[in-house]
């Protein structure tokens, strides 16, 4: 059966990523694509191949061939675009943040586990043939207790200080009403954050934070440096920012009986780079022939799967929601200079 998409949204990941990986996909048809703008809307829908280019939210949730929406707008649509399509009997995919803060996040878990319709989350790492590998190994016990997980996101402009301010239609990503309370954690770290979660099969439970610009009078971080505690006794750390030319995008897993390293790490779309893995039993270098589409299509087609046969979907609205909680909990830490300890999503 082919799933009928629409996408809300037509910014630089939809149009590099999201439309090019929903025509690859197996079981795909792109139905629909929408922006504020109807010039643009159609402009994309004949640029991608969709039947139909919309204005509004409400017309893409009256076209019956839509069975679920793509959502890949500015982050402050996100919760309340995901809500209203569930109820309209949906199926939503949605880019992180599923939310600008925490309450509405909640909102979002709970609209999603009350509907009958599925809610997955774009961490495409979670389709990273060496990411699963890595689960398998340390699920397995292969690398021993993980001491210590280190993922570091960044880039940087040579003789820039601090990234120019985003302009023109991309500025909401600097403005804290349209993007979140975070910059550099909203767009990098929380990447990293997720896989470390989904790597290592533990949650994050306290988190000590130093950031360069979280307090009264600038509230966007530009760089910014997380230490976690892991419920296994984990203790990681994320690097993340904006300011750091010819950054070394990696993640190291330090284990008793052994190491993972991803070299060329990120971004997060794009399968490129090396794993290393050196331990008792398993030594071996795997190299990644560059896709910047592979992750993109699999993540779609696996949430397709979610749909057809009824199983969760590789990241939940509570992964979501978790990711969430830690940018918030880096924001209290940062601003107040204490060690915060998140609550369980227990709720
Ligand atoms: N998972 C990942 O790896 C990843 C990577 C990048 C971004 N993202 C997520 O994807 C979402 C969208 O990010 P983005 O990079 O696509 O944002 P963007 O390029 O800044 O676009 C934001 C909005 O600007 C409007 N726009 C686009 N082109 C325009 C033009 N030529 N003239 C005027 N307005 C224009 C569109 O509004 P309309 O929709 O109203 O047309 C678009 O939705 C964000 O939530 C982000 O977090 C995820």
């Amino acid at each position: 059966m082919s799933v009928g998409w629409a996408i809300l949204g037509t910014g630089g990941f939809p149009d590099e990523k999201v439309a090019p990986a929903l025509n690859l996909a197996d079981d795909c048809e792109l139905i629909a694509v929408m922006s504020r703008d109807a010039a643009r809307a159609k402009e994309f829908a004949a640029k991608h191949d969709a039947q139909v280019g919309y204005d509004s939210v409400d017309a893409v949730l009256r076209d019956s061939r839509v069975d679920a929406v793509y959502i890949a707008n500015r982050n402050h649509l996100h919760a309340p675009h995901a809500i209203l399509a569930l109820q309209a009997g949906k199926h939503v995919f949605m880019e992180k943040p599923i939310a600008l803060n925490f309450a509405d996040g909640v909102e979002v878990v709970k609209a999603s586990e009350s509907s009958n319709s599925k809610l997955g989350v774009g961490f495409e790492l979670r389709q990273h043939p060496g990411r699963i590998e890595s689960k398998e190994l340390i699920s397995a016990g292969t690398i021993g207790t993980i001491a210590l997980a280190q993922a570091q996101f960044g880039s940087g402009v040579r003789g820039n200080v601090h990234p120019k301010p985003r302009s023109g239609y991309s500025d909401w990503w600097v403005d804290p009403e349209s993007t979140g309370g975070a910059f550099a954690m909203m767009a990098l770290g929380i990447h990293c954050v997720d896989e470390l979660r989904f790597m290592l099969g533990q949650e994050v439970t306290e988190i000590a934070a130093i950031t360069d610009r979280q307090n009264d009078s600038q509230s966007l971080e530009n760089l910014a440096t997380l230490c976690l505690r892991f419920s296994g006794g984990t203790i990681g750390t994320v690097t993340c920012g904006f300011r750091m030319p010819g950054f070394q995008n990696s993640v190291f897993l330090y284990g008793s009986d052994g190491k993972i390293i991803f070299n060329e790490a990120y971004p997060p779309h794009t399968l490129q780079g090396s794993m290393e893995i050196s331990s008792q039993t398993v030594n071996n270098t795997t190299s990644y022939e560059r896709n910047g589409l592979i992750l993109m299509q699999r993540q779609i087609e696996s949430f397709n799967q979610a749909i057809q046969h009824g199983h969760q979907p590789a990241a939940t609205a509570r992964d979501g929601l978790k990711a969430i909680q830690v940018i918030e909990a880096m924001i209290k830490s940062a601003a107040t200079g204490t060690t915060v300890k998140l609550e369980p999503l227990d709720f």
